[in-house]
């Protein structure tokens, strides 16, 4: 029957990954801590409070409740000064075709991401009016690998999960997809995401020849 597409935002549509890295890098650096681009991985598509968790965890960092928050607060104003300066040359390569195939030959699709800056981010990428539904951090209660935002993505696309492609690059994320009962498209290092039901090395790997197999019906 007929497929839907869920897309990550964050590493899939748009390299933000970098800009998150960066923002978490610079917090534990001031904290007196090094963070590792290895480590940055296990923040991948978590939410910005259990991130947050894991990293101090990293560091041995133990602080008060209104700390935390006044420091997440600092990381997020960091993060946003890179992501107002985006454009649509930051779109990953050939996921605008993608998006623009799939609307072309009416395969719903939304949006299943941990970001609370989601919808300023499509905004600023000039993507938002193509999607079906968003589903984002302000939406969900339980992160990523929880299954939640995806279940709650194939709700409004009116689908069921066993008709969702989920494409993903985060451990959290291909484990939520799979959890879901959906299809998992990893992108990124293979042995990583090694769960996935598909890998890819980039974006630029999901052809349209690849989204014609998948659409199949
Ligand atoms: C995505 C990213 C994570 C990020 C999370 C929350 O899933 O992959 O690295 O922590 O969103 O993003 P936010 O924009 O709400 O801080
Ligand atoms: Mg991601």
């Amino acid at each position: 029957s007929k497929k839907a597409f869920i897309f990550d935002l964050d590493g899939v549509i748009v390299d933000t990954a970098k800009y998150h890295y960066k923002a978490w890098k610079k917090l534990a650096n001031d904290l007196g801590f090094d963070f590792t681009e290895e480590q940055n991985e296990l923040l991948k598509g978590v939410s910005r409070v259990r991130s947050l968790e894991i990293l101090l965890n990293i560091g041995g960092v133990n602080l008060p409740e209104e700390e935390k928050i006044k420091i997440m607060q600092d990381k997020n104003e960091h993060y946003l000064q890179y992501i107002t300066q985006m454009g649509q040359d930051e779109i990953l390569e050939g996921m605008h075709e993608v998006l623009l195939y799939l609307k072309e030959q009416t395969i719903p699709f939304s949006l299943g991401s941990a970001s609370k800056n989601a919808r300023l981010i499509l905004n600023q990428l000039e993507l938002i009016d193509l999607f079906d539904a968003i589903v984002d951090g302000n939406d969900v209660s339980k992160a990523k690998p929880d299954p939640e935002v995806f279940l709650i993505a194939a709700e409004k696309l009116k689908t069921t999960p066993e008709n969702c492609v989920v494409i993903e690059d985060a451990i959290a994320g291909v484990e939520a997809a799979n959890i879901a009962g959906m299809v998992s498209i990893g992108i990124g290092d293979k042995n990583t995401l090694n769960e996935a039901d598909f890998n890819l090395n980039s974006t630029s790997e999901l052809t349209i020849e690849m989204i014609k197999e998948l659409i199949k019906e």
